[in-house]
């Protein structure tokens, strides 16, 4: 099922992350990694409490070139041993995804070399078949700083949303739950951390969209209500003790747990009511580490009889590897693009779904 002895070169540059990477797929050996390097910028942006398109725009052109020839000396080519060049050309910041594109154009014009534009959704859902060779059709959740959604993945190229966020990505949620208790960032790892030492039955938080049926998710209101939580407790004590913050942090968590699990019920439902079972259940992106939602995840998919993965987790952040790997089925299906490729700023994976409201602090989502 893995491709024809290709070696592919990826480029990612669509957010904050500036990535290249050198995947090699051999019918005989399946997917390797040859490199895979990322350069991220949380320092140039911290002030700022969110990306600012500008500065990550510019670190992208002055860093790309570098990480690429990095990516190439570690896997140990040149470029006269590569069969291609895969780009992410969106969905992102519109000036990181174009200094990617000018990038891989310009080596593409320079030696001949194929050029294929990839979704940066699509890399982070091919993922399980990079490093599982998860057979279509599966489904997948994405979860991080800036994804939430349900996809049916069925082709290199087809892609069925069943759900996801009408507003914050679930990543945020957690970021500015760290936030207001007054945690670091990125708030996932400290709000967990605080969360072993919580009880999390001691604040009931909603369920948001529960009650509606479909797998859309909802996190914003969550957010407000540990807020309201936290004020309450300052306005009767004048101040939350570290107990205070740890059961805050394992009642938020808990309920983002719940919510998760039971859409993923539900999703894997939609699968069984269409007569097939999916052949795998795969979670992604960054909140994919926090180990409450995971067992929550393999709970669920193991009462459907789905087996249940979450690629480690430098695959499941942002990288280049997985834009590699995406590019690589695609150039295997259909060949690669034009030069007259284009950047997008949008590039919802299922044409057909609604389109998605919100565009969170990293960006527009899809
Ligand atoms: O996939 P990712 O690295 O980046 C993008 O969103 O592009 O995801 C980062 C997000 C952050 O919001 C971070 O707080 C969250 O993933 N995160 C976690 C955990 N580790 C990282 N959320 C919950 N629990 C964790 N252990
Ligand atoms: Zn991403």
């Amino acid at each position: 099922m893995m491709g024809e002895g290709l070696t592919i070169l990826g480029i990612e540059s669509s957010c904050d992350d500036t990535a290249a990477a050198v995947v090699r797929a051999d019918p005989h050996q399946g997917a390797v990694i040859l490199s895979s390097e990322v350069q991220g910028q949380t320092d140039l942006h911290a002030d700022f409490g969110g990306v600012v398109p500008e500065i990550a725009a510019r670190a992208h052109v002055e860093r790309l070139d570098l990480c690429v020839e990095r990516a190439l000396a570690k896997a140990g080519v040149g470029l006269g041993d590569l069969d291609a060049i895969a780009v992410t050309a969106g969905p992102g910041l519109i000036g990181g995804v174009l200094s990617g594109v000018m990038l891989a154009k310009g080596i593409c014009a320079a030696t001949g070399l194929p050029l294929i534009g990839v979704n940066h959704l699509a890399g982070h859902a091919l993922t399980p078949r990079l490093t599982d060779g998860v057979e279509f059709p599966y489904l997948i959740l994405l979860v991080s700083g800036g994804h939430c959604q349900f996809l049916i993945v069925s082709g290199p190229n087809t892609f069925e949303r069943l759900g996801g966020t009408i507003d914050d990505a679930p990543g945020e949620a957690f970021d500015k739950v760290a936030k207001l208790l007054g945690l670091p960032q990125p708030g996932g790892p400290a709000v967990e951390q605080a969360a072993r030492l919580g009880d999390p039955a001691r604040f009931r938080f909603p369920r948001p969209l529960l009650d509606r049926p479909g797998c859309d998710l909802s996190f914003s209101g969550l957010k407000t209500a540990v807020l309201r939580a936290r004020d309450d407790l300052v306005a009767r004590q004048g101040g939350i003790t570290q107990q205070d913050r740890n059961d805050l942090c394992a009642g938020f968590q808990a309920a983002v747990a719940a919510v998760l699990a039971e859409k993923s019920r539900r999703a894997l439902f939609i699968c069984l009511d269409r007569s097939y079972h999916p052949k795998a259940f795969a979670v992604a992106g960054g909140v994919a580490a926090n180990a409450t939602l995971k067992a929550a995840l393999e709970t669920v998919s193991a009462a459907t009889g789905t087996p249940f993965t979450a690629p480690p987790l430098r695959l499941c952040t942002d990288n280049a590897a997985m834009i590699a790997w995406a590019g690589l089925e695609r150039f295997r299906t259909e060949g690669p693009d034009a030069m007259t490729l284009v950047a997008r700023p949008r590039w919802p994976l299922d044409p057909r779904a609604a389109p998605m409201i919100g565009s969170g602090k990293k960006g527009a989502k899809a």
